[in-house]
C-alpha cells in the first residue's frame, strides 16, 4: 500500500550572456525559436530542441583535449585549513562585492523552458539514476536517464525520481514504473558514459534502448526489471508513491511527476566494495553527473572537512 510521504506537499510547485561564460552555453544552440514569441510559454516536455548543438559543435568538440582516462580521484586540503567558526567565506570579501539579479519565475513573458535552463546549469552537479523498467506485460524492457534524481532516505532506503510531462503523456519510464511498480535504478560510471546517453533517445514505446545503448542485462532478485552489468551501484526498487504536479504558467496543465521507490536490493561491484558492504569506493565508482545543457561531470578532485560539534 502506498504511504502518503507527499501528503503535506505544497501543490506548488534569446540568450544573452551577462558575465556568464560556460562550456554547456558555448556549445549549445541558444538561437530564439520562431515560435517563441514574447509570452508564449514553452514546457518542458517541449524542450528537445535545446539540445541540439550549433553547427560548429564538431569542431569544438575536435579542439578539445582528449578525455584523460586515468585521473586519479585526488584529495586536497579545502581552500582555507585554518578556518575557524565565525569566519564566514574564504574568499576575503570578494563575493560581498558582487550584485545579483532577481528572477521571478513567472514573470511575464518568461518561457518556462528557462527555469529549465536555469535549474539544470544552477543545481549541479545532479547525480543521474539511469532506470530501468519492463513493461506491464512483461515484453518490453525500457532504459533511460533521469538526472532529477536523488537518495532521500536510508531506513528505509528511498529515492526520488522527477519526470518531465505529465501521467497522460507519460515518458515510458514512468509508464511502466506507474504500471509495474518496478524499477532498477543504475549510476552511471565513466566506463559506460556514452553508452549510458544513448539511452536518452526519444524511441517509440517498446522500443528497447538497451539494444542502442550496446549496455548489458543482468537478472536482478527481487523486482523484474533486469540492471545494468556496467553498473558499479544499481539499486532495485519498488514504487511507493507518485505526485503528479501542474503547471504555474498553464494553469490546468498536469508537466511533472515525482516518484518516489524504495530500495529493495543493492547491487555493488565486489572490487568497489569493502569488508563490511557500508563503503562504496569512489575511485571505483568513477561517477558521472549531469550539468547544464549537455554538459556532464567527472568527480575526480575531492576534499574533507570534520563536521562541527556543538
Ligand atoms: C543525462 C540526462 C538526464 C535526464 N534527466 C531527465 C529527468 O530528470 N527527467 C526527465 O523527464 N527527463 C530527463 N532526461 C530525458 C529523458 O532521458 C528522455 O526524455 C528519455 O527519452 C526518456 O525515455 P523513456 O521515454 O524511455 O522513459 C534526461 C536525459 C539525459 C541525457
Amino acid at each position: 500500500m502506498r504511504r502518503s510521504i507527499l501528503s503535506n506537499l505544497s501543490r506548488s510547485s534569446s540568450f544573452t550572456p551577462r558575465s556568464f561564460n560556460s562550456i554547456n552555453c558555448q556549445t549549445l544552440s541558444h538561437r530564439r525559436s520562431p515560435i517563441l514569441g514574447p509570452g508564449r510559454h514553452r514546457t518542458l516536455s517541449q524542450t528537445s530542441t535545446m539540445f541540439k548543438v550549433g553547427d560548429d559543435f564538431e569542431k569544438i568538440q575536435a579542439s578539445r583535449p582528449d578525455f584523460k582516462h586515468d585521473v586519479p580521484v585526488t584529495f586536497s586540503k579545502p581552500p582555507n585549513p585554518e578556518w575557524k567558526q565565525g569566519d564566514g567565506a574564504n574568499d576575503g570579501g570578494e563575493s560581498l562585492k558582487k550584485d545579483h539579479v532577481e528572477i521571478d519565475p513567472h514573470e511575464d513573458g518568461r518561457p518556462v523552458a528557462f527555469n529549465y535552463k536555469l535549474l539544470i546549469s544552477g543545481m549541479v552537479p545532479r547525480p543521474i539514476a539511469l532506470v530501468s523498467t519492463k513493461s506491464k506485460d512483461g515484453k518490453t524492457t525500457n532504459l533511460a536517464p533521469f538526472s532529477y534524481s536523488q537518495v532521500i532516505n536510508h531506513d528505509p532506503p528511498l529515492f526520488v525520481v522527477g519526470f518531465a510531462g505529465s501521467f497522460d503523456k507519460a515518458k515510458d519510464t514512468l509508464k511502466n514504473l506507474s504500471e509495474t511498480e518496478e524499477c532498477v535504478i543504475n549510476i552511471i560510471s565513466e566506463h559506460f558514459v556514452e553508452a549510458a546517453n544513448a539511452t536518452a533517445i526519444n524511441a517509440p514505446y517498446g522500443v528497447s534502448e538497451w539494444d542502442v545503448s550496446g549496455l548489458t542485462q543482468a537478472p536482478s532478485s527481487i523486482v523484474q526489471p533486469a540492471r545494468v552489468k556496467e553498473s558499479v551501484l544499481s539499486i532495485e526498487a519498488k514504487l511507493v508513491e507518485t505526485k503528479e504536479f501542474e503547471s504555474r504558467t498553464t494553469p490546468g496543465k498536469k508537466t511533472g511527476v515525482l516518484a518516489i521507490v524504495e530500495g529493495v536490493r543493492f547491487w555493488v561491484r565486489d572490487d568497489a566494495i569493502n569488508e563490511e558492504k557500508n563503503l562504496v569506493d569512489l575511485k571505483v565508482l568513477k561517477p558521472i553527473s549531469r550539468l547544464g545543457g549537455i554538459s556532464y561531470g567527472r568527480t575526480t578532485d575531492a576534499l574533507e572537512i570534520p563536521r562541527p560539534q556543538f
